[in-house]
């Protein structure tokens, strides 16, 4: 009994090292719980380290990493993006998805919101137990 459970935790524990390598630490939702967004801009989940614990609960600034396209208002990834300067209303949206109301910083007047969304798991991962966006926090390559 004992080294069947030492042989599942091993096997745990490669499977998530091997989801771990340097530079792709995208797709955070694999290894992370209690995923949800708090005041708008900022995403918290508790995530795992290579301890296999799931006790590094945190939370991640997302206007390190996400801004607007200034055309068309849809979400993208950009270093120091600050989507709180044009975006309102962000939510969860199925899964690892973000749905904003956002607005170009030059918009025709009454113009309203476009709704916009972006998969978080395309750009933010979880770096042993830390929500980190990808190539580090601020940073995106
Ligand atoms: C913004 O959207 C326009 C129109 O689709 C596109 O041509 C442009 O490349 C986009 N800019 C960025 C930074 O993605
Ligand atoms: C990952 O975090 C754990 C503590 O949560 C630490 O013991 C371990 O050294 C860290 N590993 C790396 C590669 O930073």
């Amino acid at each position: 009994m004992r080294s069947y459970l030492l042989a599942i935790t091993l096997a745990l524990r490669g499977a998530f090292a091997a989801s771990m390598k340097p530079g792709t630490f995208c797709h955070f939702s694999e290894s992370c719980d209690n995923i949800k967004i708090v005041d708008n801009f900022f995403l918290s989940a508790t995530c795992r380290d290579e301890t296999l614990s799931y006790k590094h609960a945190n939370t991640l600034d997302l206007n390190l990493c996400i801004g607007i396209n200034q055309t068309t208002a849809n979400l993208l990834w950009e270093p120091y993006g600050k989507i709180a300067n044009y975006c309102t209303d962000c939510a969860l949206v199925e899964g690892s998805s973000i749905a904003c109301q956002c607005s170009p910083l030059v918009s025709a007047e009454n113009n309203a919101p476009t709704q916009s969304y972006l998969d978080l798991d395309t750009g933010i991962g979880n770096d042993n137990g830390t929500l980190t966006c990808s190539g580090g926090i601020g940073s995106f390559n």
